[in-house]
């Protein structure tokens, strides 16, 4: 028999139904609360709300577990190509030889962007924000496409929008760090693999030879898997309710870039590494610092900890964990603000404060050690993120429209005044 909820209002019982997913994870369908009983719930910060129903990404933040449509991501972390997963999470399935081949055609077909482009570039300030600069590069390009703007165009129009997307990220984020430094932009170069071209794009001079580690593009592989989906975080929530306004795919992932920006979301693996340099310029006593985080009265928060789903700890920075050890090995880096970091690390996870409150290091606290291992400058770092992010972001923006899920919109309690009566300014 199936599940009810009784709810128990001004003597009256009123019952709904609960809905049980895969997972066998529950949730009480309150869809007709208002209409039945007059009520609505609040629950300021979504923390036990249920936005939708999904079926891309699994997470468990108890026992930390993360799957993409049914795969371990540490399985697809250690055997899958960042176009494969892309592939899985939009379109339901790990794709056959063909079907990669041609999704990746398709993608590399489309990496360069309309050369009006670039004078977008070159009219924002060296010391623009990359992140500002990618957000408003990606709605610009629905200028250029307009019929991207139709909501009802085919299925075949709506997957070349996708591929676009997906093929002219790396260049516009390449090209946002080109121009802060001045430097010249450096076309796509379609030979190589995706995590091959961005750090092309991004590091290579026209007057130079182009080589890269292969353990380098190893590492920008894994670290966009890792990121690639997270269910319904703030970016991704911020996709969906832009998207059901059916505002066209340009418009709503640039929403989800900006969403993305704030330190407390992606914007965190740059507060890290910044952290992590004031701790050293400060002398580098991670014991003062520490304190200062459990301080209340103290603002200052130890960036790359803690997690609002994850409470046990973060399977994603158990990977990157490892291939942050690895990288460092590899690649021989020597950087005080990495003794920093392990130091920081060692002390938080022996801590009796962040012990009580599971405040585990997130995938956050190690991606910026290992992007800035690998040269990305730390503005960028949140680029990076948005890079990863994109697929999961598409599909979840692909399931709602598919699901003709309607438009999102919270209710609200009203706190304010009652009725209040005009009064002519003179006599304010
Ligand atoms: N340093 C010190 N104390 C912390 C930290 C931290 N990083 N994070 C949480 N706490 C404390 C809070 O002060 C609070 O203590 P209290 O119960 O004594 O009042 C308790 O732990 C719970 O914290 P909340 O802020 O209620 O937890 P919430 O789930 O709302 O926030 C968040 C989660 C935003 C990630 C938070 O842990 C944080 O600010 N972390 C630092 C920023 C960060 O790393 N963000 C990246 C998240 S991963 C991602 O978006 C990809």
């Amino acid at each position: 028999m199936s599940e009810i909820a009784k709810i128990e209002l001004g003597g009256k019982v009123f019952e709904f139904p609960v809905i049980t997913g895969t997972e066998n994870e529950k949730a009480i369908d309150i869809s007709n609360l208002r209409q039945d009983t007059g009520y609505i719930t609040l629950d300021t910060g979504y923390k036990n709300t249920g936005a939708t129903t999904s079926a891309i990404t699994f997470l468990d933040g108890e026992e930390g577990i993360l799957k993409y449509r049914g795969y371990g991501i540490e399985e697809l972390a250690e055997k899958a190509t960042f176009i494969e997963v892309a592939y899985l999470l939009i379109y339901g399935n790990l794709p056959t030889q063909d079907q990669l081949n041609q999704f990746r055609d398709s993608i590399t077909k489309h990496t360069l962007v309309h050369e009006d482009m670039k004078q977008f570039f070159e009219a924002y300030p060296a010391k623009a924000h990359p992140m500002g600069v990618l957000a408003s590069m990606v709605c610009s390009l629905s200028t250029f496409y307009p019929e991207s703007l139709d909501p009802h165009r085919s299925a075949e129009a709506k997957n070349l929008t996708i591929h676009r997307l997906i093929a002219k990220l790396p260049t516009l984020a390449a090209w946002a760090y080109k121009n802060s430094t001045r430097h010249p932009f450096m076309y796509p170069k379609n030979e190589f693999d995706y995590c091959k071209n961005f750090l092309y794009m991004m590091f290579a001079m026209p007057t130079e030879d182009f080589n890269v580690d292969p353990v380098v593009v190893d590492a920008l592989n894994k670290l966009l898997i890792l990121h690639a989906d997270h269910e319904q975080n703030c970016s991704t929530s911020t996709v969906r309710i832009v998207g059901s306004s059916q505002a066209n795919l340009y418009a709503t992932i640039s929403a989800g870039i900006s969403a993305l920006w704030g330190p407390l979301h992606g914007g965190a693996n740059q507060e890290v590494i910044e952290m992590l340099e004031k701790i050293h310029n400060d002398g580098g006593d991670v014991d003062k610092w520490v304190a200062k985080a459990k301080d209340k009265d103290d603002s200052f928060r130890l960036m790359g900890f803690g997690h609002r789903v994850y409470k046990n700890f973060d399977p994603r920075a158990k990977i990157i964990k490892k291939a942050c050890d690895d990288i460092l090995e590899k690649l021989g880096v020597n950087d005080p603000l990495l003794a920093i970091a392990k130091r920081l690390e060692q002390v938080a996870l022996e801590d009796e404060y962040f012990k009580a409150r599971n405040l585990y290091p997130n995938v956050d606290f190690y991606s910026g050690i290992i992007y800035k291992a690998i040269g990305i400058p730390t503005e960028m770092f949140t680029v990076m993120f948005a890079l990863g992010r994109l697929p999961g972001w598409i599909a979840q923006w692909k399931e709602m429209t598919e699901n003709k899920e309607p438009i999102g919109r919270p209710r609200q309690i009203y706190t304010g005044e009652v009725l209040r009566t005009y009064v002519p300014i003179e006599k304010r």
